[in-house]
């Protein structure tokens, strides 16, 4: 019978293939990144809204943060106004679903402001006013929820995925690991290449652990280090060959969407948390949980029941022939 050959010189062939097909790759994206990367907003709508939703998007979470603080993300709110008025001299659609969202946001921090009697200072509440004068929108609050509201069960695919969202709002309420390794198990169903099945998660539920990851991470400020597990996402880099060098994110992505609704279905709440790629955070994160050289960590989960009552962010996509073309 036929045997796989693996003796030394088709092994040095691989490893210079692995060499030099990986590095040619990962030019490649290199060189696309850095002619399309964003970098000048101004050069037309879509890049300026891909910066601009981000700034906004960090007003909407706040307010809908289980202990949100009037008066924060002051600074956020005047960029976004000075935004918002950019936007407009540069001839934008102010029709746009994310260029409304902003002001959405903007308003609704005005109105819990002004509801709470907090007095906001003269230069924001200026910005504010400037960003808002005779500009048409509906205002809007981040919805408050409850779980047998957010959680429906039986519910068909469509409305399934509509209804989930990121959480950010958990009680104290235990996941069980069974529940956890439940969810684990359904995302294995996760298709991967040639099914190699890369991926892998770490379930962390010591509290201690789950704040020094939480700090370390920086996007989940606020709500990450109350999370009840932090699930990290990795995928073992050994299953790929040279042509393959993206390959452990498309998969782990894949998988994280795959978790984040079995987590949603067994009534979790849960956010995909981005993993930043920092050396020396990539590295504690390692020396923490015992991730291995061969793994790539793609992305972490923060999770947690929700308090009977709950708000999260509506997070409003933009029109769908933004996302899709038919070739005919
Ligand atoms: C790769 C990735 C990284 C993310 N990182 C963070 C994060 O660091 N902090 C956070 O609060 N949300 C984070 N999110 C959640 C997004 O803000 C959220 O998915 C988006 O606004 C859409 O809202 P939805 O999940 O409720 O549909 C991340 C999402 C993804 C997919």
């Amino acid at each position: 019978m036929k045997q796989t050959k693996n003796d030394r010189g088709i092994q040095i062939r691989r490893k210079i293939k692995t060499l030099f097909y990986g590095f040619v790759n990962m030019w490649r994206h290199y060189v696309r990144f850095v002619r399309n990367g964003n970098y000048d907003y101004y050069a037309s709508q879509e890049r300026f809204l891909a910066m601009f939703i981000s700034n906004y998007h960090v007003i909407e979470k706040g307010l809908a943060m289980p202990n949100f603080e009037l008066g924060h993300t002051r600074d956020r709110v005047l960029l976004v106004c000075g935004d918002i008025v950019k936007y407009r001299e540069l001839g934008f659609d102010t029709k746009n679903v994310q260029y409304q969202s902003a002001l959405q946001a903007v308003d609704s921090y005005r109105r819990i402001h002004d509801e709470a009697g907090y007095k906001l200072d003269t230069e924001l509440r200026e910005a504010i006013d400037k960003a808002l004068a005779g500009v048409d929108f509906e205002p809007h609050n981040q919805p408050e929820t409850t779980c047998s509201e957010f959680f429906q069960r039986d519910i068909d695919f469509e409305k399934f995925a509509r209804s989930r969202h990121s959480v950010r709002d958990y009680s104290e309420r235990e996941i069980p690991i069974e529940e956890l390794l439940h969810c684990a198990d359904v995302a294995r169903t996760t298709p991967t290449g040639c099914n190699r099945q890369p991926n892998k998660v770490y379930i962390v539920k010591n509290k201690d652990l789950i704040r020094k990851i939480a700090n370390l991470q920086g996007g989940g400020r606020g709500f990450a280090d109350r999370a009840n597990a932090m699930l990290v996402i990795t995928t073992r880099v050994e299953v790929f060959s040279y042509q393959e060098i993206c390959e452990s994110f498309k998969s782990g992505g894949m998988y994280a969407m795959n978790l984040l609704y079995a987590l949603h279905d067994r009534q979790i709440g849960a956010c995909p948390l981005v993993w930043n790629e920092r050396k020396e955070n990539d590295k504690k994160l390692r020396q923490w949980l015992g991730i291995g050289d061969n793994e790539e960590v793609v992305l972490l989960i923060s999770a947690g029941y929700p308090n009977e009552r709950f708000k999260y962010v509506q997070s409003n996509r933009n029109a769908l022939e933004e996302s899709v073309k038919v070739v005919e």
